[in-house]
């Protein structure tokens, strides 16, 4: 029995552009996704019986959907091996908060039993299976930051500046198909190309069209964030949300700066706690993170 770990980063969506949509209802994008150093941690346990299984429970996530499980049955159906492997899973990126977790937790079991099993595929073959279990899928499969279109699987791979996050989780989960099926989306974008994001190649680019969707359907997030954005804490950096939300994030030029910020956030809570309770949103994750290649 060999025990494999193998880390699964977060991401965020430096800008959302919804352009049109597909007659199936997928939504055709523009986004750049960073990944992030917020990561969950799998667990690879192979064993020579076929048989895959967790080792840990995932709160609300039935077997039958738990990508982690998907994700290995994809790949051992599409490649007809016998063997199976026991899966654990530490997380710590948060369920639902719009930064990727369960879809990055999924690319990485693809990527490491195509290693473990020794099964072969390429990483556009991976690419191929990782696009049915969800949009947000390929990209973790690619690697690399990376300009998106179509729903998702057009990639190309961007070099980004330097940079860190202040990552927050206002408490609220925002179910993805909610936002994308509400009738106020805007869903007329239009079109840029890699080079105009480039010129720019911050958070400060485009915006996030679900946010206002996110913003009227759950007033805490829109609560958090203009919280966020009056507490001076950020010293100006735009407060933006990822993915379909609920979490929030600001950009910073130095990692101490966002440390700075996550500190100074949670002080303020800690200290409002005490003595009224009611003043600041709740937030379940304040993070200072650094930006990956
Ligand atoms: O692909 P994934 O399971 O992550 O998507 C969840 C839901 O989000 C889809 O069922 C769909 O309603 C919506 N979605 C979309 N267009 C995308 C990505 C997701 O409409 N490009």
């Amino acid at each position: 029995m060999t025990l494999y770990d193998v880390p699964a980063p977060a991401k965020l969506n430096l800008f959302l552009h919804v352009v049109g949509r597909r007659a199936d209802g997928y939504h055709l994008l523009q986004t750049v996704f960073r990944f992030i150093d917020l990561c969950d941690t799998l667990h690879f346990d192979v064993r020579a019986d076929g048989v895959i299984s967790r080792a840990t429970e995932l709160p609300g996530v039935p077997e039958e959907q738990d990508l982690t499980l998907r994700a290995a049955h994809a790949l051992q159906r599409a490649t007809g091996t016998k063997q199976g492997v026991q899966i654990g899973l530490e997380k710590r990126i948060p369920q639902g908060g719009g930064l990727g977790g369960g879809s990055s937790d999924a690319a990485s079991v693809l990527i490491a039993l195509n290693r473990l099993w020794g099964t072969g595929l390429s990483r556009r073959e991976l690419m191929e299976l990782a696009l049915p279990l969800g949009a947000d899928v390929p990209v973790f499969v690619f690697g690399q930051s990376a300009f998106a279109q179509g729903v998702g699987e057009d990639l190309t791979a961007v070099t980004l500046p330097e940079r860190a996050y202040l990552v927050a989780q206002p408490d609220a989960s925002v179910p993805t198909p909610r936002i994308f099926s509400a009738p106020d989306l805007t869903r007329d974008s239009s079109y840029i190309t890699i080079a105009v994001f480039l010129a720019s190649p911050t958070s400060r680019f485009g915006r996030n069209d679900l946010e206002p969707v996110v913003y009227r359907l759950y007033p805490e997030v829109l609560g958090a964030s203009r919280w966020l954005a009056e507490q001076g804490i950020l010293r100006g950096a735009p407060v933006r949300m990822s993915g379909s939300g609920a979490c929030l994030f600001a950009e910073f030029s130095e990692l101490s700066e966002a440390v700075l910020a996550e500190a100074e956030i949670s002080a303020i809570m800690r200290g409002a706690d005490k003595i009224f309770s009611q003043t600041h949103p709740r937030f379940r994750l304040v993070q200072a993170c650094t930006g990956l290649a």
